[in-house]
């Protein structure tokens, strides 16, 4: 498989008053084109701010990241925000969907950004929806669906511009079991019915044995293996 994603000696750095800390150092990685990872690590491991960085949502203080061979760490902000629209579909903890508006123009919004006409919109919100399970749900709003259904609702919005790059901060984090399985399963068919690369971070063992493989981040460093306290349960 071709690389889709190269990160080459990645470090962050935040400024908390005069004070430097160092989030993420010297990080290298390889993501292949139609992997499916999963990323682990105790908490303030830098897993969000690896995932911000590979989604675009943020810039590195050193290093480089190109995906699809673009160097995104030299992108301006603008560029920054043109290429994630059609690049990479997000998905967060929880869920972030527009409580006023139903899930079909929920999941419209990103095409907001496009040229696709009105009509356009509508139709790709609806076949989103369909692969999601949630045809049934079009005119719901966020507040009338149950949690593993809204989260739906943010995947059918995070690949409705056909990106081929998810990122997905503990996509299962705030739901129960079954639709957590639920979740697990939609973004694996993703992956493997319709080759979208995704990078998933996660403290569920269990949720991470839908990905293909396992990374595991201390203290900012990918490491080889699990910790054998490291993480939450
Ligand atoms: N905007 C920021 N300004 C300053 N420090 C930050 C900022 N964002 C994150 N940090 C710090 O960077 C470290 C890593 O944070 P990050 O959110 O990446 O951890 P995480 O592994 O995702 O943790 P969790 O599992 O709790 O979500 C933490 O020490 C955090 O306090
Ligand atoms: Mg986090």
């Amino acid at each position: 498989m071709a690389t889709l994603i190269k990160i080459k000696d990645l470090a962050k750095t935040y400024a908390r008053g005069k004070q430097k800390v160092e989030v993420l150092h010297h990080v290298n990685l390889d993501i292949a084109e139609g992997d499916f990872l999963a990323l682990m690590g105790p908490s303030g491991s830098g897993k969000t701010t690896l995932l911000n960085l590979i989604g675009g949502l943020d810039t590195p203080s050193a290093g480089s990241i190109s995906v699809g061979g673009q160097r995104i760490d030299q992108l301006g902000g603008g560029a920054l925000a043109k290429w994630r629209a059609s690049n990479v579909g997000f998905v967060f903890q929880f869920y972030n969907l527009m409580p006023m508006l139903s899930a079909q123009r929920n999941v419209e919004l990103p095409l907001l950004l496009t040229k696709l006409s009105a009509a356009q919109r509508r139709k790709n919100a609806a076949i989103a929806l369909q692969l999601v399970g949630l045809a049934d749900r079009a005119g719901h709003k966020p507040g009338e669906l149950s949690g593993g259904q809204q989260q739906r609702v943010a995947i059918a919005r995070a690949i409705v511009s056909d990106p081929s790059l998810l990122v997905c901060d503990e996509p299962t984090g705030d739901l129960d079991r079954q639709s957590a399985e639920d979740v697990l399963g939609l973004l694996q068919q993703l992956n493997r019915e319709h080759g979208k690369t995704i990078v998933m971070v996660t403290h569920d063992p269990k949720a991470a044995e839908y990905a293909s493989h396992t990374l595991h981040l201390d203290k900012g460093t990918l490491v080889e293996q699990a910790l054998a306290c490291g993480g939450l349960p």
